[in-house]
C-alpha cells in the first residue's frame, strides 16, 4: 500500500496508496489498543489504526471525496447511534481536542461502547434515545458543530431534523446516513431517499451533498446538510 501520509484534504486523517483507491488510517489515541479487530501499523514511531469503509460508514463517505469541509480541530460532535464505538473511536483519534457526545439506546451496546472507549477522554457516552433529543440535553453542554446520525430507524430524517433544531449551531453540519430498508422494505430506495430529503428541506435544512455508499454499505445513502 506504500507509505502512510497525511490525507491531503481531511484533518488528522491518514492515507496510503492512491486517492482513487485509498487505505485510510487514524493515529491511535490509545496506543496498543484495538477496538474492533482493526490492524495496528507502526511507521516512524507512530501507531495508526486502519479504517475500514466496510465497517465504518464515515470512512466510506471520506473515500468518496466529499467537497464539504467535514473535520477540523476542536470540533464538537453529537453522534447518534454510537453502537459499540467503531466509528466514534476513529473520530476520537481525529478530534483530539474536540468532544464526541455519543448517544446509544441499546444498553448492551452501550456497555460494550464504554468498555471500548473508557480511556478516551474526548468521548462522553450517553445512554439515550435519539428520538427524544430534549431528554439527553443535560449531558450535552456545548454547541454542536457536527451532528452525525446512523440509527436504523423508520423516521430517520425526522429524528435528524429534531436534533439539528435542538443542538446544531448555525454554521454546523449534519451527516445523515439513510438506510432505505429501515424506512420501507417494499418501496424503492430512490423513493425513500427523496421522501427523506424532502423532510429535511421542509424543516429548513439545505442538502449540500448526497453520497452514495452502496459499494460499502448496501442500501445506504449519506446526506450532508446545513441550516439555511
Ligand atoms: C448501524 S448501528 C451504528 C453503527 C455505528 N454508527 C458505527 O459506525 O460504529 C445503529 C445503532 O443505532 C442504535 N439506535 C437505533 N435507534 C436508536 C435510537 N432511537 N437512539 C439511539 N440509538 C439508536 C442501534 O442500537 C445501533 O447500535
Amino acid at each position: 500500500m506504500g507509505k502512510i501520509r497525511n490525507h491531503p484534504r481531511y484533518y488528522n486523517v491518514f492515507v496510503s496508496g492512491s486517492l482513487q483507491n485509498p487505505q485510510l488510517y487514524t493515529k491511535n489515541l490509545t496506543v496498543g489498543n484495538q477496538i474492533y479487530g482493526e490492524k495496528l501499523i507502526t511507521e516512524n514511531g507512530i501507531e495508526y489504526r486502519t479504517w475500514n469503509p466496510h465497517q465504518s460508514k464515515l470512512a466510506a463517505i471520506l473515500i468518496n471525496n466529499p467537497e464539504t469541509h467535514l473535520l477540523r480541530k476542536g470540533l464538537k460532535c453529537l453522534y447518534l447511534g454510537a453502537a459499540s464505538g467503531t466509528t466514534v473511536s476513529h473520530l476520537s483519534d481525529i478530534l483530539i481536542n474536540g468532544i464526541i457526545y455519543s448517544v446509544e439506546f441499546a444498553e448492551r451496546s452501550m456497555r460494550q461502547f464504554i468498555q471500548n472507549t473508557s480511556e478516551r477522554e474526548n468521548i462522553i457516552p450517553i445512554l439515550g434515545d435519539a428520538r427524544y433529543p430534549v431528554e439527553f440535553a443535560k449531558s450535552v453542554f456545548t454547541n454542536i458543530d457536527l451532528l452525525y446520525q446512523d440509527v436504523a430507524q423508520p423516521n430517520q430524517a425526522e429524528i435528524a431534523l429534531k436534533n439539528s433544531q435542538y443542538y446544531l449551531s448555525d454554521d454546523g453540519i449534519l451527516i445523515l446516513l439513510i438506510k432505505s430498508q429501515s424506512i420501507d422494505s417494499v418501496k424503492k430506495s430512490k423513493k425513500v431517499y427523496s421522501q427523506e430529503k424532502r423532510i429535511l428541506k421542509e424543516g429548513g435544512l439545505e442538502i449540500v451533498e448526497t453520497i452514495n455508499i452502496h459499494n460499502y454499505a448496501s442500501n445506504h445513502l449519506a446526506l450532508i446538510a446545513k441550516k439555511i
